[in-house]
C-alpha cells in the first residue's frame, strides 16, 4: 500500500482557517477561503519587507493573516524552511541567544513575518483582561498591542509545574490569567523563595530583555492559565519600544531624587519595566486597606494622602478620610506596604489631572534595594507626622480593617 505523506504545515494552514470560520461565522465558505488565503499569501510576500498594517476587517485587536499557530504554541507558515522564518513559542526547544547583543537603540529592519495565533473570541476577552494591567504593555501604540495580542498563545499549567527554570535561554514572556506561582532563586547553592504571582502580573522579561540566562524559577503552586509571548515578537515590539522609553523619561528619572544615587544603568533598568498610568481628578490611585501591588513615581500633577480617622464621622457615618499629606512631581508613594508587607496605610487620590510611573513589587525589590535606606528613614516620618496632626496615631483605622 502506498503511504500517503500529509505535507509540511497543511494542518496548521486548515487549522488557521477553521479557526477564523468558527470565529467569523462567514455566509459562504468558499468567498471566505479565497479572501483568506489571498490575504495569508500577501502576508508571506511581506515577510520580506517591512510589515504593513493589518488588512481591512482586521479592525484594532482582531488577528490579521501572517504567520498561523497551532494550540501549543507551534508556530509555522505553509513551509517554514523554505522561508527560513523563526518558529518560536515551542516548549521544548532552546532559543541560541549569543548571537544576539543587546542594544535596545539599535534599528533593526523589521523583516520577521508577523506571528499570529488564532483566537476565539472568548479566548480573546480573557486575554484583553489579562493584559489590561499590564505595565510592559502600558506605552504600546494600537497597532503594537494589537500584534502582541495576536501573537499571545494560551498554556495551561498543572501544579509544581516549573514553567522557567534558572539558568535556562529565554523562550517566552508570560502573563498571568490565573494561578499562583512561587519565584524561586538560587544563589551559592542555596534556593530561596524571594516572592510569589497571584492571579496577575507577568514574568519571564528579564532574560528576553537582556539576552541572559533566566534569572529565577517560576513553579505553579496551583493549577493555572498563562499567556505566552515568543522571544522573536517581544524584541521587535518590547524591546524597541523600550529604547522610546529611555529617550522619554530618561531626564525625568534622573531628576528623581530618590533614584540618584544609584548607578545609569540601574536607573534604565528601572525604565524598561515601568508602565506609565494616567488619572483623572479625584480618581482613587491607591485604597487604603488594600493589598499592595505597585509602586508609584509622580511624573507629572499632585497626589493627596488620605487616612480614615475612627473619630471623627462622614455624612454616610462612615470614617472620615483626612489628608495627610501632598505628593508632587519627582516623589513617591505607595512604597510603605511593599516594605512592610502590610496593607495600604492610607489611600491616595489625584488631584488634577495625574501622570504616574508604575512598578511592579517584584521589579521594586529587585531594583530598589539600593534606595531602601531612604525610603525606610522616611518611612520613620509617617507616625510622627501622624502625632503631630492629631496627637495619637491610634486615632487612625488600622489598614487591616
Ligand atoms: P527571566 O529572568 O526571564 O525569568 C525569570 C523571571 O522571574 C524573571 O525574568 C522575572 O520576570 C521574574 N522575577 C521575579 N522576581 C525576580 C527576582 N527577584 N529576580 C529575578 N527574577 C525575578
Ligand atoms: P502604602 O501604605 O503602600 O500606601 C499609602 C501610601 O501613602 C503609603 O504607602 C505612603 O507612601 C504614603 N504616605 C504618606 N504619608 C503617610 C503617612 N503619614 N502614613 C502612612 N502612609 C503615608
Amino acid at each position: 500500500m502506498s503511504h500517503i505523506q500529509i505535507p509540511r504545515g497543511l494542518t496548521e494552514l486548515l487549522q488557521g482557517y477553521t479557526v477564523e470560520v468558527l470565529r467569523q461565522q462567514p455566509p459562504d465558505l468558499v468567498d471566505f477561503a479565497v479572501d483568506y488565503f489571498t490575504r495569508l499569501r500577501e502576508a508571506r510576500a511581506q515577510a520580506s519587507s517591512p510589515p504593513a498594517s493589518p488588512p481591512s476587517g482586521c479592525q484594532g485587536l482582531e488577528p490579521s493573516p501572517g504567520l498561523v499557530a497551532d494550540e501549543n504554541g507551534d508556530s509555522e507558515t505553509e513551509d517554514d524552511e523554505d522561508l527560513d522564518v523563526p518558529i518560536p513559542g515551542r516548549f521544548d526547544r532552546r532559543v541560541s541567544v549569543c548571537a544576539e547583543a543587546f542594544n535596545p537603540d539599535e534599528e533593526e529592519e523589521d523583516t520577521d513575518p508577523r506571528v499570529i495565533h488564532p483566537k476565539t473570541d472568548q479566548q480573546r476577552c480573557r486575554l484583553q483582561e489579562a493584559c489590561k494591567d499590564i505595565l510592559l504593555f502600558k506605552n504600546l501604540d494600537q497597532e503594537q498591542l494589537s500584534q502582541v495580542l495576536d501573537a499571545m498563545f494560551e498554556r495551561t499549567v498543572k501544579v509544581d509545574e516549573h514553567v522557567i527554570d534558572q539558568g535556562d535561554d529565554g523562550d517566552n514572556f508570560y502573563v498571568i490569567e490565573r494561578g499562583t506561582y512561587d519565584i524561586l532563586v538560587t544563589k551559592d547553592n542555596q534556593t530561596r523563595s524571594v516572592g510569589q504571582y497571584d492571579n496577575r502580573g507577568s514574568f519571564g522579561e528579564l532574560a528576553l530583555m537582556y539576552n541572559t540566562p533566566r534569572a529565577a524559577t517560576i513553579v505553579a503552586t496551583s493549577e493555572g492559565s498563562l499567556w505566552g509571548l515568543d522571544r522573536v515578537t517581544f524584541r521587535r515590539i518590547i524591546v524597541k519600544n523600550n529604547a522610546k522609553k529611555r529617550r522619554m523619561f530618561e531626564s525625568f528619572i534622573e531628576s528623581v531624587p530618590l533614584l540618584k544615587s544609584l548607578e545609569v544603568s540601574e536607573r534604565m533598568k528601572i525604565v524598561d519595566v515601568i508602565g506609565e498610568k494616567t488619572y483623572k481628578d479625584g480618581e482613587r490611585i491607591i485604597a487604603q486597606g488594600e493589598k499592595a501591588e505597585s509602586f508609584y513615581i509622580i511624573e507629572s500633577g499632585e497626589v493627596s494622602i488620605l487616612i480614615r480617622s475612627k473619630t471623627k464621622a462622614n455624612k454616610d457615618g462612615g470614617n472620615e478620610e483626612v489628608e495627610i499629606a501632598r505628593c508632587h512631581k519627582g516623589q513617591y508613594f505607595g512604597e510603605l506596604a511593599l516594605v512592610t508587607n502590610k496593607p495600604r496605610a492610607a489611600s491616595a487620590y489625584a488631584v488634577g489631572d495625574v501622570k504616574c510611573l508604575v512598578m511592579d513589587v517584584q521589579a521594586f525589590e529587585r531594583l530598589l534595594g539600593p534606595c531602601m535606606d531612604i525610603m525606610k528613614r522616611n518611612i520613620s516620618h509617617y507616625e510622627e507626622q501622624l502625632v503631630k496632626m492629631f496627637g495619637s496615631s491610634m486615632d487612625l483605622i488600622d489598614p487591616g480593617q
